[in-house]
């Protein structure tokens, strides 16, 4: 009795699965032939026209004249590399490989928008001194361009602190052990920017074991008039 009870419950579970199958099936191709006929008949235009327009960066929206575009994402736990795009180039990148652990940063001619200097600092076990030395050598006019990679605050000191935020960071006191922080800024600078994205390394929001999730952020960056 009981074995034929479980063969019984078998074949339905067995049917209803061969069921939902065929729907799925069907729906969705009958879904992609609507979709094709609405694409065909709404325009006669070449299937090239219809794909949506390349922005600087690969941006969402384009950017008015005088501005540059830029994206900015930092990295994800201590697995895939920040990367720093601006005026449409990538400055740096896993496939560029010029990052590293901890602060990356670009500067580059808040005027013309010409890469200066491209740096990775490792602010876990490396030497702050450095990156005190880099900043301070920053000339008025330049734009700074940050992505943190697995942790950069370990080694952050006050002085450090003090030059990122005369660069226009709001979040950077705030700074701890892996967060993930994103900046644009520039040296001479009137105010904070507003080009700053900031996430917490905290355990009960984290998306990755110990890391949390990583962050992404594009805009348009008002070019220096000289
Ligand atoms: C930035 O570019 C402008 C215009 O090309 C130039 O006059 C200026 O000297 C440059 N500044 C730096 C810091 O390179």
């Amino acid at each position: 009795m009981r074995v034929a009870g479980i063969i019984r419950f078998l074949a339905l579970f067995a049917t209803l699965l061969g069921c939902w199958f065929i729907a799925q099936t069907y729906f969705e191709r009958s879904g992609r032939s609507i979709r094709l006929r609405s694409w065909l008949g709404a325009t006669g235009k070449p299937r090239s026209s219809q794909q949506l327009p390349r922005h600087k960066c690969g941006n969402q929206r384009s950017c008015p004249t005088n501005h540059f575009a830029f994206k900015i994402i930092s990295g994800a736990a201590n697995v895939v590399g920040p990367s720093i795009c601006f005026n449409d180039k990538v400055l740096m990148s896993n496939v560029k490989n010029n990052i590293g652990r901890g602060l990356n940063i670009a500067l580059v001619n808040g005027t013309s928008g010409q890469l200066l200097k491209t740096a990775s600092f490792d602010m876990y076990s490396g030497d702050v001194t450095q990156l005190e030395t880099f900043l301070q050598e920053i000339k008025d006019g330049t734009v700074i361009l940050v992505a943190t990679y697995d942790d950069a605050a370990t080694k952050m000191n006050d002085k450090t602190r003090k030059l990122f935020l005369a660069l226009g960071s709001s979040y950077i006191n705030h700074l701890g052990f892996r967060d993930n922080w994103v900046f644009l800024g520039a040296k001479g600078l009137q105010g904070k920017s507003p080009f700053e994205e900031h996430i917490k390394n905290d355990q009960k929001t984290n998306k990755y074991d110990g890391w949390p999730e990583l962050l992404e952020m594009e805009g348009c960056a008002p070019k220096k008039q000289d």
